[in-house]
C-alpha cells in the first residue's frame, strides 16, 4: 500500500546534463503567458458563456452570464492567480519537463502522480480538440468567400447531435451515409491537427522570436475586435445585465475557464529565470492580470455589439467574428477570422508540443510501455507519442464538438490545478529545508484558498461533465494497476535493492 505513494526523490527529478541559463526576465515571462494562453477560449468559449446553452432535447446545459460575463472573467483572474502562485513555487524547486506530472510524482507520491498525467491527457489532448474545432469555425469564416465546402464536411457528428438549431440537428438527417450512418466530419478541424503534427515531426522547437510574432498577432486582432466594436455599441444590450443570475456568471466561468488555460505552462521556465522570487510572481501574475483585462474590456464589448442570445454556439460558433459582421463590418470580421486562426494555430503548437512530452515522461518512468519512449534519433522528437497524439486528436476532431470537449478540459484541468495547490502545502511539510527559489506567500490561505477556488469553478460545469471525468479517473486508475504498478521503474528499482 506503501509503496503506490513512493515519491521520486527531487534530487532524481533536477538531474538535467544540459543546465539551463537563467535569461528570461519578467516580461519575457508575461509575453510567454499571453503567448500561451490566448486562444479558442475568447475567440470560441465565450460565446457559450454569455448565450449558455441548452441541448437538442430543450435541456439546459447551463445558465447565460449575458453581459455579466465580464464578472466571470474577473472570477477566473482571481482563481488562477492562486494557483498560479503554486505552480511557481512548485516549478522553482523541480524546474523539470513533465509540468504538474512530475510535481506531484516528487509529493504527493506514484499513484496521485498516475492520475495527474492521466488528468493532463485532459488539459493538453482533448482541450486542443476543442481548439481545433475553434479553429475550423474561423477558417469557415475566413474562406467562406471562395471556399464552399458542403456543411457535412465541417460539421462534426457530436455538433450536429446536441446542437438545439434546428438546421444543424437536421444534418443527422439529410447528410449522406454510409452503412445507415449520417457522415458528418469537420475536415479542417482534423487537417490542421494533422498539419501541426507534421511540423513537430521535423522537430520544431518553441522559440521566443517566434512567440513575440504571435503576441502581437494575437493583441492586433483583439485590439481590432476592440476597437472596431466600440463603434457599435447599442446599450440596450446591456440589459438585462445577468440574465442568468450568479448561477450564469458561475456556468459562464466554468466554460470560459478555458480561456486561462495555458499559464501554467510558463511556471516551466522557472529554471530559466532571473531572479525568481521577483521575477515569477511578477511574470505570472502580470501575464493573467494583462490576459484577464483584455478578456474583460472584449466580453464587454462583445455584449454590447450584439444580444447575447445571438451568440449560440450552435448557431454562430465565430462569436467575434459574426458580431463584426452582423453590425456591417465585413472586413474586420475578416482579418479578427484571420488573426484567430493564426493565434489558434500557435495554441495546438504549444499543447501539441507538451502532450507528448508529458506521456514522454510518463514512459521514461515506466508508467507507460517502452516504445512511448522512443526519441527519434536525428530530429530528437519523442516522435511515437507525437505521432499517437496527432493522430488521436485529429480523429476525435472530426466528429467532436466544442462545448462538451471544453467541459472535459476544464474539468480535468481545473482538478489539476487543486492538487497542485495542496501539493506545495504537503511538500512543506515533508520536505521543509528544501531550498525554494521561490515561495508562495501566505502559503495556507494562497493553498487552502486556491484548491477550494478551483473545486468551486469546477461545479459550475454541467453534471454531464463530472460523470465523464469520474469514467476518466476510473478507466486512468484501472489502467494503472494493470501496468504502471508492475512496471514503474521507481518501484523496480525499490524492489532491486531492499534485501
Ligand atoms: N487558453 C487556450 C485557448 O484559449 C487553451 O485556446
Amino acid at each position: 500500500m506503501k509503496s503506490l505513494f513512493a515519491r521520486k526523490p527531487i534530487a532524481v527529478l533536477q538531474e538535467d546534463p544540459n543546465g539551463l541559463k537563467r535569461v528570461l526576465g519578467a516580461g519575457d515571462l508575461v509575453m510567454l503567458a499571453i503567448g500561451a494562453v490566448i486562444g479558442a477560449g475568447i475567440f470560441g468559449a465565450i460565446g457559450t458563456a454569455a448565450a449558455g446553452q441548452i441541448d437538442a432535447a430543450g435541456t439546459v446545459i447551463r445558465q447565460p452570464a449575458g453581459p455579466a460575463l465580464v464578472f466571470s472573467f474577473l472570477l477566473l483572474g482571481g482563481v488562477c492567480a492562486l494557483a498560479a502562485l503554486c505552480y511557481a513555487e512548485l516549478a522553482s524547486m523541480i524546474p523539470q519537463a513533465g509540468s504538474a506530472y512530475a510535481y506531484c510524482y516528487a509529493t504527493l507520491g506514484e499513484l496521485v502522480a498516475w492520475i495527474i498525467g492521466w488528468d493532463l491527457i485532459l488539459e493538453y489532448a482533448v482541450g486542443n480538440v476543442a481548439v481545433a474545432i475553434s479553429w475550423g469555425d474561423y477558417f469557415k469564416t475566413l474562406t467562406g468567400g471562395f471556399l464552399h465546402l458542403p456543411v457535412w464536411l465541417t460539421t462534426g457528428y457530436r455538433t450536429a447531435l446536441l446542437s438545439a438549431d434546428p438546421g444543424v440537428h437536421g444534418l443527422l438527417a439529410t447528410a449522406p451515409r454510409v452503412a445507415g450512418i449520417p457522415i458528418l466530419v469537420n475536415v479542417p478541424a482534423a487537417a490542421i491537427v494533422l498539419l501541426v503534427t507534421l511540423v513537430l515531426l521535423r522537430g520544431a522547437k518553441e522559440s521566443s522570436r517566434a512567440n513575440n510574432v504571435m503576441v502581437a498577432v494575437k493583441l492586433l486582432a483583439l485590439g481590432l475586435f476592440i476597437a472596431a466594436g466600440l463603434t457599435k455599441i447599442n446599450p440596450a444590450n446591456y440589459t438585462p445585465f445577468a440574465p442568468g443570475g450568479f448561477t450564469g456568471i458561475h456556468n459562464g466561468a466554468a466554460i470560459v475557464f478555458f480561456a486561462y488555460i495555458g499559464f501554467d505552462a510558463i511556471s516551466t521556465a522557472a529554471e530559466e529565470t532571473k531572479n525568481p522570487q521577483r521575477n515569477l510572481p511578477i511574470g505570472i501574475l502580470g501575464g493573467l492580470a494583462i490576459c484577464t483585462i483584455i478578456y474583460v474590456v472584449v466580453g464587454f464589448v462583445l455584449t454590447g455589439m450584439v444580444s447575447y442570445k445571438e451568440l449560440d454556439p450552435s448557431v454562430h460558433a465565430d462569436p467575434l467574428a459574426y458580431a463584426l459582421q452582423s453590425t456591417g463590418m465585413q472586413g474586420a470580421a475578416w482579418l479578427v477570422a484571420l488573426g484567430a486562426v493564426f493565434s489558434m494555430t500557435a495554441v495546438l503548437l504549444v499543447f501539441q508540443y507538451g502532450q507528448p512530452r508529458i506521456f514522454y515522461a510518463m514512459a521514461r518512468d515506466g508508467l507507460l510501455p517502452k516504445f512511448a519512449g522512443r526519441v527519434h534519433a536525428r530530429t530528437r522528437v519523442p516522435y511515437v507519442t507525437t505521432i499517437i497524439t496527432g493522430v488521436l486528436v485529429a480523429a476525435w476532431s472530426l466528429i467532436g464538438d466544442a462545448g462538451e470537449t471544453y467541459d472535459l478540459t476544464n474539468i480535468g484541468t481545473l482538478f489539476a490545478f487543486a492538487l497542485v495547490c495542496v501539493g506545495v502545502l504537503v511538500l512543506r511539510h515533508t520536505d521543509p529545508d528544501r531550498p525554494r527559489p521561490f515561495r508562495v506567500p501566505f502559503v495556507w490561505p494562497v493553498c487552502l484558498g486556491g484548491a477550494a477556488a478551483c473545486l468551486f469553478v469546477m461545479k459550475g460545469l454541467p453534471p454531464q461533465a463530472w460523470v465523464r471525468f469520474g469514467w476518466w479517473l476510473a478507466i486512468g486508475i484501472a489502467l494503472y494497476f494493470v501496468y504502471g504498478f508492475r512496471n514503474s521503474v521507481l518501484r523496480r528499482s525499490a524492489a532491486a535493492s531492499s534485501p
